[in-house]
């Protein structure tokens, strides 16, 4: 397993469209063992492939270093997505806190539907169909939204995104530091 660099919000690969993965295979469980390797690595609770620069329709997430500490949340371990399909939206917009590796220290209120139901292939490639609520239900729609090419900066308003300009341009030039490999910057003028 790998430890892989997170790539940040302004590359091209994060807004790329993934493609659905075809069969299970040696690469695809390896890919995944290094997603939740690269995950946990950055005390993430979620991660996709998109932002180690692969465009497969796959995330990861572990949420139970968060929903160990928040009452009524459940804990359901690692868990993996592969060609995930939003079957329903339901309940109420509701406001949460978000962040993002490839967007390191910025943190912001999103909306969204309260509940999703996803069906998707765990990894031994058998067909699941669930439904997430509360916090949990957070995290499977931002990383979702990853591989839309959707980042949950594209949520907020231009205002709120000009309140978080001076960080996003640190992140943009490579000198923000963070505790987790980053895919580096400004490869051009390092000569
Ligand atoms: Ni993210």
């Amino acid at each position: 397993m790998s430890i892989l660099p997170i790539v940040t919000y302004n590359d091209p690969v994060l807004r790329k469209k993934t493609t659905p993965v075809e069969e299970n295979s040696e690469e695809l469980q390896t890919l995944i063992d290094d997603m939740f390797e690269t995950m946990y690595n950055s005390q993430g609770v979620g991660l996709a492939a998109p932002q180690i620069g692969k465009l497969h329709r796959v995330f990861v997430m572990d949420a139970d270093g968060v929903t160990e500490e928040i009452q009524d949340e459940p804990n359901l371990g690692p868990m993996a997505f592969i060609n995930p399909k939003i079957v329903e939206f339901t309940g109420e917009k509701v406001k949460m806190e978000e962040g993002c590796l490839s967007i390191p220290e910025v943190r912001d209120d999103v909306k969204r539907p309260a509940n999703v139901r996803i069906s998707y292939l765990d990894r031994n490639f058998e067909e699941q169909e669930k439904t997430f609520e509360g916090w949990i239900s957070r995290v499977v729609q931002h990383e979702f939204d990853h591989l839309e090419g959707v980042l949950f900066l594209d949520h907020l308003s231009r205002f709120k995104r000009r309140f978080h300009k001076s960080l996003l341009t640190k992140i943009d030039e490579g000198t923000l530091e963070t505790d987790y490999p980053l895919v580096p910057k400004n490869v051009d003028k390092q000569v």
